[in-house]
């Protein structure tokens, strides 16, 4: 078994995993995402779960976060890398490239985002730093040898499954926002609560609402910045993978 896991959100579709097993876990939460899927990425393998199903039903609002993080847990993962599909605000960071974001902002509302359930367990984690530290400098190591990859920025977590209207988008960017996706919280608070080395890799697949020519991307457009994005990442995903199963 890996200690590095890998949530894969909606690009899921434009790569080309090498299953090498798969494992149905029941957690207390209920049922993860998919099953978690031991993945061979050149001659390491990391332990997978497909963020929205694995026939991409499952919208970001509705996704078992408690159980993902969980099921990845239970399996042993210890670093944990989330490969999510975001909007850009950044004229730095261009739809079809990727970046490793420092911080968030978090507005989503409603969604089970604690392990802690009024019991005895009550524990208020430091979340100063929501992404870990040496992850996101192991993921940078690796990604820089690639010329498509942006060292920081801010995610701004939205609701959805909506997109954003252009005023939201001017309040996220106030805010510090340089990116906006829905699906980093709770997932990044709950890796936290079970003290998971987690980061993200954001790849952007279109400007968000307002940005760029104004519209939010047509369909055929996205699918061209995703599949530059998973182009982009493929060049390093097997260093990273490598680099963070021999670290542990
Ligand atoms: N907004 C929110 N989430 C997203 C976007 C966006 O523009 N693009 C991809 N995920």
């Amino acid at each position: 078994m890996s200690a590095v896991g890998l949530i894969i959100g909606s690009i899921h579709d434009n790569l080309v995993l090498d299953i090498k097993s798969r494992s149905q876990t029941k957690t207390p939460f209920g049922l993860p995402s998919s099953p978690v899927l031991e993945v061979a990425f050149g001659n390491h393998k990391a332990l997978c779960i497909l963020r929205h199903g694995e026939t991409s039903n499952i919208p970001p609002h509705m996704v078992n976060y408690r159980a993902n993080i969980w099921a990845l847990r239970e399996h042993g993962v210890r670093f944990c890398i989330a490969l999510s599909a975001v909007g850009t605000l950044d004229p730095n960071f261009l739809p079809g490239e990727l970046a490793s974001p420092e911080q968030l902002v978090d507005y989503t509302w409603g969604r089970e985002h604690s392990f802690c359930n009024g019991g005895t367990d009550l524990r208020h984690v430091d979340f100063t730093c929501p992404f870990d530290k040496s992850l996101r400098e192991q993921l940078i190591s690796v990604a820089k040898l690639s010329d498509c990859f942006l060292q920081s920025g801010v995610y701004g977590v939205t609701q959805g499954p909506r997109l954003e209207t252009a005023s939201e988008i001017d309040r996220l960017e106030k805010d510090g926002c340089t990116m906006v996706g829905m699906t980093a919280m709770p997932e990044a608070g709950l890796a936290k609560e079970l003290n998971m080395s987690y980061a993200i890799c954001a790849m952007a697949v279109n400007f968000a609402a307002g940005r760029g020519d104004g519209t939010v991307g047509i369909h055929n457009q996205i699918e061209r910045y995703i599949s530059k994005a998973t182009g982009c990442l493929s060049r390093f995903i097997n260093p990273l993978i490598a680099m963070l199963d021999k670290s542990y």
